[in-house]
């Protein structure tokens, strides 16, 4: 059978691809099931387009599993989407170490509980050294709160005269957020029609292109993984300069 992952550009995939994996609840809901199905397939969505990206030889991914708001949903929702969490974690150790794929979480790690954040932290010890393809997962994560925790760090550098007001750049903003180590973006996608960014790297995405459809996250597996990244490639990013500057 022949795919769209045939016409992707192998030479020019997208280094950091961003997911808001949205629609959970709503493809269960059409199924007559209760939230919690929907969610279930949905770790199967998520495996799939680990296993694409690491397919194109994608450097990171960034999957926004959980955030900061999605504390104030119901607690039943949020226990299962924890325990989905760490079983999902747990099932693909094995398979990350094999495929050379580290594992790292960003977000507040402190609202998890023990054995959540134990889980996570085993995953991303045990697969550290690994280079093929970063999975970055976005937990209990909110952007603005990520910035406030980066500008308290500045602010208390500067306050024991570690740092200058006049050496403050953008990289140094960067520098203390929680993805001082990852490149920005280049890519984000977001599933179920919502058009929104939903406090997910404000700052991060300032020159992302941005890729939103319809599809629900538990009906987006591997070929709909090719077409988002097959789209990407049709584009052109100016970053603010005009097409004739560009280098081919
Ligand atoms: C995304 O699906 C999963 C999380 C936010 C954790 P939703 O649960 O938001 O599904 P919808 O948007 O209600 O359909
Ligand atoms: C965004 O989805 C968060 C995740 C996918 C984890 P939500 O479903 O929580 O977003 P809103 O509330 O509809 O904006
Ligand atoms: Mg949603």
């Amino acid at each position: 059978m022949s795919s769209i992952k045939d016409k992707i550009d192998l030479n020019k995939v997208p280094q950091h691809v961003a997911i808001i994996m949205d629609g959970n609840g709503r493809w269960a809901k059409k199924r007559n099931k209760d939230r919690i199905f929907g969610h279930r397939e949905g770790v199967n969505s998520a495996k799939a387009v680990v296993e694409a990206a690491g397919e194109l030889g994608i450097k990171y991914l960034t999957l926004y599993a959980f955030s900061s708001e999605n504390w104030s949903r119901p607690k039943e929702e949020v226990e299962a989407l924890m325990s989905l969490l760490v079983q999902g974690i747990r099932d693909e150790l094995d398979n990350f170490i094999e495929k050379n794929i580290r594992i790292q979480v960003i977000g507040d790690l402190s609202k998890l509980q023990t054995e959540v954040r134990q889980a996570v932290e085993e995953s991303i010890e045990k697969t550290k050294n690994n280079a093929a393809l970063n999975v970055v997962i976005a937990l209990s994560y909110g952007s603005r709160d990520e910035i406030v925790h980066a500008v308290r760090e500045i602010a208390r550098k500067v306050k024991e005269g570690d740092l200058d007001i006049e050496d403050i750049t953008q990289n140094t903003v960067s520098e203390h957020l929680y993805t001082s180590e990852i490149p920005d973006p280049d890519f984000l996608i977001r599933t179920s029609g919502e058009q929104r960014i939903s406090n997910f790297l404000l700052w991060q995405i300032s020159y992302t292109e941005l890729y939103f459809t319809p599809i629900l996250w538990p009906d987006f597996k591997k070929e709909e993984f090719f077409d988002a990244i097959y789209n990407y490639q049709q584009r052109e990013r100016r970053f603010g300069k005009i097409s004739e500057q560009l280098s081919k």
